[in-house]
């Protein structure tokens, strides 16, 4: 399919651009009077462009485990107006995981036009040096993008068996050097234990040697603990087992997507990305979706120049079909 001609106009607030605002907004292709379930809400910036376009029939239900940025993007988004939409769009806020926002609809009888997940951080929860999420930041070994959320990042550190610790490195940091960075965390810990994020770095720091021009040796370890503490890829999982199962019975009574239903999920590592092409190949394959867009989409060199988070970011949209798959 030849690349859609961008045709919106979107919205920009100078303190936070999303990253792929404006092909998100195109690919998802909003239109007055829709549904949009963000999985994501961070700080409002994809939902707020997409809120102008949707209008004052429209709904926007916005999920977010933070509630700091909930309340942003809340706010954000009710604030959405204009001379020809002199109020704002029905908004939802729910502070949950987006792995529960297909019950979440189900229940309300809410059928989304368009689901939008921008996966894993926003840039304020990396420079809040008490959320523990950066090697950069001397804080607490915390990592929750809930703040109460089960188990932080050193409770994981300090108690799961050096093999546990081992396997969690190696899957979710795809670090080669897991198995020794395991064990002199287990000799560290039973010195004292490891409860901030500039000890943790300097104990990875000593089993990885740093070469010039190579990542920090902290990275993939801290990406790995970040993603084990909060669950994220079983969220995702969830999330798209539940846009698979729905693909297939779409128009449905209760079904949380509506026929037609677009969704893209941008995602920043390849552990994310793998499960999003499969669920999404797998659903063209059978006939319930068409991509709108071929392949991944990913920032210009605009958006590359102004912001560094973009580099990584790979957005993937499909549209579900119309509720029989061929043959039926
Ligand atoms: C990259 S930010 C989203 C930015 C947003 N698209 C915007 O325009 O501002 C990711 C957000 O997802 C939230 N988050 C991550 N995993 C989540 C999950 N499983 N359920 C709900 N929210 C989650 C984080 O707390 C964070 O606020």
């Amino acid at each position: 399919m030849p690349p859609e001609p961008s045709r919106r106009p979107v919205t920009h607030d100078p303190d936070h651009i999303p990253v792929l605002l404006r092909e998100v907004v195109d690919l998802l292709s909003p239109e007055p009077g829709q549904t949009l379930i963000d999985c994501t809400a961070g700080l409002g910036g994809h939902a707020a462009a997409i809120a102008g376009e949707i209008g004052p029939e429209g709904r926007a239900v916005l999920f977010d485990l933070d509630p700091g940025n909930l309340g942003r993007a809340e706010a954000r988004v009710r604030s959405v107006m204009s001379p020809e939409n002199p109020g704002s769009c029905r908004v939802d806020a729910v502070r949950d995981n987006f792995a529960r926002a297909p019950g979440w609809a189900g229940q309300r009888g809410v059928r989304a036009d368009m689901v939008l997940a921008d996966l894993g951080f926003s840039s304020p929860q990396v420079d809040d040096p008490g959320r523990g999420l950066s090697f950069k930041r001397a804080g607490p070994l915390d990592m929750r993008l809930d703040p109460d959320g089960p188990i932080t990042a050193g409770e994981l550190v300090n108690t799961l068996p050096e093999g546990d610790l081992a396997d969690i490195i190696f899957r979710y940091g795809e670090e080669r050097l897991a198995r020794k960075i395991a064990s002199k965390l287990v000799a560290e810990r039973s010195a004292e234990p490891i409860s901030s994020t500039d000890r943790l770095a300097a104990i990875v720091r000593s089993v990885v040697p740093r070469k010039p021009g190579s990542i920090d040796g902290a990275t993939r370890t801290f990406q790995a603990l970040r993603i084990a503490t909060n669950d994220e890829i079983g969220a995702l999982e969830g999330l798209l087992g539940s846009i698979t199962r729905a693909g297939g019975r779409l128009g449905g009574e209760g079904c949380w997507l509506a026929p037609g239903c677009r969704v893209g999920i941008i995602s920043f590592h390849s552990l994310e990305d793998r499960p999003v092409k499969r669920c999404f190949s797998a659903l063209v394959q059978e006939g319930h979706a068409e991509t709108v867009r071929r392949g991944v989409v990913t920032a210009g060199d605009d958006e590359l120049a102004s912001n560094p988070r973009s580099r990584s970011a790979k957005l993937r949209v499909i549209r579900l079909g119309d509720g029989a798959a061929p043959g039926q």
